[in-house]
């Protein structure tokens, strides 16, 4: 199929009226997205990424009019942190209503819900007139696309249309909240931090990645995020070895010359420029990327979450 790229939002979201797939920028990452309401074209999805099916997509709303579609049950919790961060980089997880697809939520009996900030995206989402299901707009596996390049890198041919914006303002995806339970829980880490939902949810937990049976985010249990490379994480520079074939990011500068280096100003600049780095190293040709490590606090958890991620072989 020939993949139709635009600046246009009218025209990329007829496709989406049409039962194709669009992939789309947002603040956080680019999304790939398709009616909620209608089955067929959300199967689109998992296959152009290559998505396991147990794993559930995000529904994408312009207004708040448009969340009496997708859940009649919204818990206190969930009311405080949408007025608090929508529209911005913050899923909240809710009871679906019966109306929404089986393959939207993986069969389960929950929906995840955001309303995304960029402009862009709003003009986008109005145009759809419905609420868009989108998962990252990347391969299954790789990093989330931050450009439409990157997008057009993994998916050409493979999807209808590309509209095209800016580099993503965040570079991490959203932060996903289960709402659901009595003392919502953090099921991934993401552009919103800990430290913030706790001023509007002082008793808001957050999950232990990795350690089994706790509760987290389907998608959260997959090798993810991670550039052909090896990603090793390190918290001295010293560390580093064969410097010609090797790339580094982090906080402090690098005393070796590298074939590829980025250092950041802060946890911030770091989080942006993650996944960018993981794609350019990829097209150099790099053999290990190290990372350097943050504290785990405000974006850092972010960040180490997602070198945790990355770094994982399997
Ligand atoms: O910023 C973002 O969140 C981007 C943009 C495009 O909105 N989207 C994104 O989607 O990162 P995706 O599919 O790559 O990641 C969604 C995460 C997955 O870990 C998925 O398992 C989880 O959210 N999720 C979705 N619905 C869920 C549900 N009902 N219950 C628990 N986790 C859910
Ligand atoms: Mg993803």
């Amino acid at each position: 199929m020939k993949t139709f790229i635009t600046s246009s939002p009218r025209k990329a979201a007829a496709y989406i009226r049409r039962g194709e797939v669009v992939a789309f920028p947002t603040e956080t990452v680019y999304g790939l997205g398709a009616n909620v309401f209608n089955a067929g074209a959300v199967r689109k999805i998992f296959s152009a990424k290559g998505r396991p099916a147990d794993n559930p997509l995000i529904v994408h709303i312009m207004s708040r009019n448009q969340l009496p579609l997708l859940s009649t049950d919204i818990p206190r919790s969930a009311q405080l942190l949408m007025r608090e961060f929508f529209p911005g980089p913050l899923t909240v997880i809710l009871k679906k209503s019966k109306d929404i697809p089986a393959v939207v939520t993986a069969g389960m009996d929950t929906v995840g819900i955001r309303m995304p900030s960029l402009p862009l995206t709003r003009k986008f989402l109005l145009e759809c007139g419905m609420p868009v299901a989108a998962p990252s707009a990347n391969r299954s596996g790789t990093p989330s696309p931050t450009t439409w390049h990157a997008v057009k890198d993994d998916l050409d041919g493979r999807i209808s249309c590309i509209l095209k914006g800016e580099r993503a303002i965040h570079g991490v995806e959203s932060t996903v909240v289960d709402c659901t339970i009595d003392r919502p829980l953090i099921l991934r880490t993401g552009a919103i931090t800990l430290e913030q939902l706790r001023h509007v949810l002082p008793s808001i937990g957050i999950t232990r990645s990795g350690v089994p049976g706790h509760p987290r985010s389907p998608g959260t249990k997959y090798r993810h995020y991670a550039p052909r490379a090896r990603v090793r994480i390190i918290s001295s520079t010293a560390a580093i070895r064969n410097p010609l074939r090797s790339a580094y990011i982090g906080l402090s500068k690098p005393g070796t010359a590298l074939a590829a280096e980025k250092v950041c100003r802060s946890p911030k600049e770091y989080a942006h420029a993650l996944y960018h780095f993981f794609r350019s190293c990829d097209r150099k040709g790099i053999e290990t990327v190290y990372c350097q490590r943050v504290p785990l606090s405000g974006l850092g958890r972010t960040i180490m979450e997602r070198l945790g991620k990355a770094s994982r072989h399997e």
